[in-house]
């Protein structure tokens, strides 16, 4: 097992009705917050109400700045920056998805940056080195669907439509300070957002349980644990989107999934680095880039570390391998996942995206500026060279 440090000093709160603490939790932090939300806000209209009610009761002031976008643009960052350094808040409250919770942490950080935001994200865009925020204004996050695993994080998405890349800010500062994780808020997601989200979740974990170091015993069971979480109780959800149990389940999952727990010591994630790609120049949703991704990068790679993938077909997949070779249940374990993918309605293919061969160079060539390092490849164990990269590709379409 590899040497790690580990530090995560979110205060969860978790569980249905919790939102209900907010307006206690908040008047620690100080007497005016921001709420950070969608630009198309309908959806989440109620919960927004009952949020200021319950700020408000408190003898809270709220402001809202309700412009993000799905995969936020640093350009949108710079504004809700200008809003909240104007209006002096105390606490900003992210109230949505992984876009809106990224956006809080950008934000919050952001209004202590000097200089050029874009210089707090990672990226291989250009000569300049990413400098992290080292400070940041408090943040609370409120998801209100179960993916990004932003609430327990210290990660932030950011993208620069004119540079068409999608990366992260990635700083101990941006730590909310309180999550509260309510799977009743998750209760109207529709089917299609509840499967991405899905994907979305186990792409946290899968993509470590194949690409990282193989000896991490509690890691491994721990991924083990959060992938079955979500095959359970997904299709439990589509069948009753009412069933708090199985919403509860999956909110939990991706939270565990991606807040450091299920792989201290392996922080590579080469499948969602190839996925950014195709959501900043195809606008392919999030977890959809993972679903696409997910079983074609297993089709072609799992030669190379042949016994995981076997170990993921008989614990994850639960292929019986009484009478089987190796390869056949690694096959089988495969296809049974694609399966999956499938049935909960998320795509497996390039074509579903309307992605053809023709963009391939395009997607290759976005991977190798953003994510390769110096020494020419994919980080990840073992590392993927351009032709490994293509090789996935070529097979997704
Ligand atoms: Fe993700």
């Amino acid at each position: 097992m590899r040497n790690f440090e580990y530090y995560n000093p979110v205060r969860v709160i978790f569980g249905a009705g919790e939102i209900n603490k907010i307006g206690a939790e908040a008047k620690a932090f100080g007497s005016k917050v921001c709420i950070v939300s969608y630009k198309e806000l309908n959806f989440l209209s109620p919960l927004i109400t009952k949020i200021k009610n319950l700020l408000c009761n408190e003898g809270v002031e709220v402001v809202t700045f309700f412009d993000i976008e799905e995969n936020p643009e640093i350009k949108t960052i710079e504004k809700g920056v200008s809003f909240c350094r104007a209006e002096e808040v105390n606490l900003i409250i992210g109230v949505g998805g992984g876009s809106v919770m990224d956006a809080a942490k950008a934000i919050a950080a952001g209004v202590f940056y000097e200089g050029d935001l874009w210089n707090m994200v990672y990226s291989r865009h250009d000569d300049v080195k990413a400098v992290p925020p080292t400070t940041a204004l408090p943040t609370m996050m409120i998801p209100t669907l179960p993916a990004t695993g932003s609430e327990m994080n210290q990660c932030a998405v950011v993208s620069n439509s004119e540079l068409k890349e999608k990366s992260y800010i990635w700083s101990e500062c941006i730590y909310p300070k309180v999550s509260i994780i309510d799977p009743e808020l998750t209760l109207t997601l529709p089917p299609y957002q509840t499967a991405c989200a899905a994907a979305d979740t186990i792409s946290h974990v899968l993509e470590i349980y194949l690409n990282g170091e193989e000896d991490s015993d509690v890691q491994h069971y721990f991924q083990e644990g959060v992938m079955r979480t979500v095959i359970d109780n997904v299709e439990k959800v589509l069948a009753d989107p009412q069933n708090i149990s199985a919403r509860s389940h999956l909110q939990w999952a991706a939270t565990c999934a991606i807040n450091g727990w299920a792989s201290p010591g392996d922080a590579w994630t080469p499948i969602h680095q190839v996925g950014h790609v195709l959501t900043s120049l195809h606008k392919v949703p999030h977890g959809a880039s993972l679903s696409i991704l997910m079983p074609a990068w297993m089709e072609v790679l799992s030669e190379r570390k042949i016994k995981q993938y076997y170990r993921f077909a008989t614990n994850v997949m639960q292929v019986d391998a009484k009478e089987k070779t190796q390869e056949q249940v690694v096959k089988e374990g495969i296809k049974l996942f694609k399966d999956f993918l499938q049935k909960i309605g998320v795509p497996v293919s390039l074509g579903e995206a309307q992605i053809a061969k023709e963009h391939l160079e395009e997607i290759l060539s976005g991977v190798v500026k953003v994510s390769f390092g110096n020494d020419g490849v994919l980080a990840c164990n073992p590392p993927l060279n351009k032709d490994d990269v293509m090789n996935v590709l070529e097979n997704a379409l």
